[in-house]
């Protein structure tokens, strides 16, 4: 699917790599739409040439007011990147947390994402090509120790993306899953790890969404993808940093 001339909807895009990716989208003449919580940061994007959505993932009936508004004010969206995305870093065998916590994370990156999608999906299946793209990462292969419930919240995104393709195929509906290496955003800042430069990590995939890959990610994820399924044991051990 060429990216150009689409209106495109980015969850997460007040930030890091949705709003990298909308940048760069926007360049290519597409009317990207930027939805997150940010006020402030969607003004700024909005004087900038984007589309901007007020909207708390969290929340059901926020979700249910951004899908209103893109049925009134957009209804040639052909592109949903469902990017949006919370981590909490904490040891859940050692640490209590506030179950909001808990619950938060589970809203954002899981429920709010599936319910936009089912909401939008009248309004994609009208578009002679349409895509869905889901963020989810590594540790959706493969948990780790400090990030369990994140971990899950990313398995299980990569469960619904194989599911939605399955139940699309017969529609011109295309559903990919695209796969962050460990990227230098606000989600990684004072990790000590070796991190992607965003702008590299968006150039990279963006030939890769174009041709519509199932997974787009860069070589490295394609490799631990395959430890992770092959050596559990040795995916442990890598992130385990050991
Ligand atoms: N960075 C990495 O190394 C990495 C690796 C693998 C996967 N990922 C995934 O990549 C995606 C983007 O992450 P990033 O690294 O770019 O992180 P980021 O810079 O922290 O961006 C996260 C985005 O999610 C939005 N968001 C958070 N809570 C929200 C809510 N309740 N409702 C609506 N939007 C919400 C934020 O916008 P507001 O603050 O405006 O709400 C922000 O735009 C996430 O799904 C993340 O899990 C990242």
């Amino acid at each position: 699917m060429q990216l150009t001339n689409q209106t495109i909807l980015i969850t997460g895009g007040t930030s890091g790599i949705g709003y990298e990716l909308g940048q760069s989208l926007l360049a290519k003449n597409n009317k990207i739409i930027l939805l997150g919580r940010n006020r402030q940061k969607l003004e700024q994007a909005a004087a900038l040439g984007f589309e901007t959505i007020v909207c708390d993932l969290g929340r059901i009936e926020e979700v249910e007011a951004a899908a209103v508004r893109i049925q009134n004010d957009f209804p040639d969206i052909s592109v949903l990147f469902n990017n949006a995305g919370v981590q909490y870093n904490y040891l859940f065998t050692e640490e209590v947390v506030a179950p909001q916590k808990i619950h938060q994370e589970i809203q954002i990156n899981i429920s709010g994402q599936i319910l936009l999608t089912q909401l939008l999906l009248p309004l994609l299946s009208t578009a002679e090509k349409a895509m869905v793209v889901n963020t989810t990462s590594g540790l959706g292969a493969f948990p780790k120790a400090d990030g369990l419930v994140y971990s899950a919240t990313k398995a299980a995104m990569r469960n619904f993306t194989v599911g939605l393709r399955y139940a699309l195929r017969d529609t011109a509906v295309r559903v990919l899953e695209f796969i962050p290496p460990v990227t230098d955003t606000g989600m990684t800042s004072g990790r000590e790890t070796k991190k992607m430069p965003v702008s590299q990590l968006i150039s990279s995939i963006l030939p890769q969404l174009e041709k519509e890959r199932k997974i787009v990610t860069v070589p490295a994820m394609r490799m631990f993808l395959w430890i992770a399924f092959l050596f559990p044991g040795l995916a442990n051990r890598i992130l385990a940093g050991k």
